[in-house]
């Protein structure tokens, strides 16, 4: 069936890889990138793709409602996959209220609009959320997150991607929405913005600058390589049972310090330095407020019902994500710099 397929948060580091695994695999479908170019928005991360015949771009931010329907009437929207939020947990110590704007209203706004262009015929349509782990909160030494852990966030960037998890459930059960959500561990890869643990450390060690480990660096995370998560998604749109929640994980569970010190030993081979040199930049920093201990998710679930597993080891995507970073110095410097924000201008202002 054609489908016109709007994803939110398109330029974005998760974002990008679903909008290229769909531009390609699908050439039938519609592609639309909606995305407001934050800080963390950058359309070169989709430069491969942006002359695609079934691939558009819309520069629009999902605070605006009315530009919203715009989109959806312009290009008839079959289907959302949602994306777009404000994604990192320090910024929302910061400044929580850009969490609650972005991540709690833009969601509803696009309920609203998804709501009202779909007036008949709603069950050939679908609305994906993508969501994280963190909703559950924090574990102990034992045990994972199953789709039937109570909600339980602990800071505002987590408190805010429960609160959307909430409204998209309630649009379902209320105006019957068809939805499904996806609940995510920790994703890895290329385009990954560097204010993010690893590729912030790739990036300072390159440079040979300190490596901030919050506390004792004893906070565990399960970590997923970016196309994995991506190729999850693909499933759970199109075969997923609608209302449902699928957790997605690595089953690769490091603590903090552990992965810095892999982190160190494959940089430190790759750049011809001496072994042991990168650990030394290492330096313990004071803790995250409200930092959750452990996360760890059971993908049987998804496993069992679509077969999805990851398709790499950790060692096999920490060794690539690396290489990618060394070979694209330049993406890094222009995200660094701040001179990738001049590429939509230069990209579109004659378009
Ligand atoms: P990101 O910060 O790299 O990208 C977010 C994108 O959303 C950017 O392109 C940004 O410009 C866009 N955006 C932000 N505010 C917007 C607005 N108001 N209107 C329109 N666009 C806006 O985030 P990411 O790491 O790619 O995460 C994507 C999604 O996946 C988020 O919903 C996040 O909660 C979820 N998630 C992330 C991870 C992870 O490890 N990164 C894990 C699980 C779930
Ligand atoms: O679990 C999924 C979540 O993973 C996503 O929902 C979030 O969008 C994503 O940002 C990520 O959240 P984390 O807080 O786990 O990721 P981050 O890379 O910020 O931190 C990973 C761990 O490393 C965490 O325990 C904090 C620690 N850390 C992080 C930074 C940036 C440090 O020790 N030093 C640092 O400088």
């Amino acid at each position: 069936m054609k489908k016109n397929i709007l994803i939110t948060g398109g330029a974005g580091f998760i974002g990008s890889h679903v909008v290229r695994l769909f531009v390609n695999k699908y050439p039938g479908y519609k592609i639309v990138n909606l995305d407001a170019l934050t800080y963390a928005g950058n359309l070169e991360n989709l430069k491969d793709v942006e002359h695609a015949p079934n691939y558009f771009f819309e520069h629009v931010n999902i605070l605006e409602p009315d530009m919203l329907l715009n989109v959806f009437e312009q290009h008839d929207i079959t289907d959302v996959i949602h994306l777009a939020a404000e994604s990192h947990v320090d910024r929302s110590i910061l400044s929580p209220m850009d969490f609650i704007y972005t991540n709690i209203v833009g969601t509803v706004n696009l309920l609203n609009v998804a709501k009202s262009y779909w007036k008949e015929n709603l069950n050939t349509h679908r609305f994906h959320h993508v969501s994280t782990d963190e909703v559950y909160g924090t574990l102990g030494d034992e045990g994972f997150f199953t789709e039937e852990t109570a909600y339980a966030p602990n800071s505002p960037y987590s408190a805010s991607k429960a609160s959307s998890d909430h409204f998209v459930r309630a649009y379902g059960e209320t105006f019957h929405i068809p939805y499904v959500i996806t609940n995510c561990s920790n994703n890895y890869g290329p385009n990954h913005f560097p204010e993010k643990l690893i590729p912030l450390f790739i990036n300072n060690i390159m440079h040979k600058k300190p490596l901030p480990v919050y506390g004792k660096g004893e906070n565990t995370r399960d970590w997923l390589y970016v196309i994995d998560h991506a190729r999850a998604i693909d499933l759970v749109f199109h075969e997923g049972r609608n209302g449902e929640h699928y957790n997605v994980g690595g089953f690769n569970e490091w603590k903090n310090i552990d992965l810095v010190k892999l982190l160190c030993k494959q940089m430190d081979e790759k750049l011809k330095r001496e072994a042991g040199e990168s650990e030394k930049l290492i330096s313990y920093v004071k803790d995250r407020p409200g930092h959750d201990l452990r996360y760890a998710i059971d993908a049987t679930k998804i496993n069992k019902e679509l077969g999805w597993k990851p398709s790499v080891t950790f060692e096999e995507g920490l060794s690539a994500t690396i290489d990618w970073y060394l070979q694209n110095e330049a993406w890094l410097k222009h995200v660094t710099s701040g001179e990738y924000q001049n590429y939509y201008t230069e990209q579109y202002s004659n378009r």
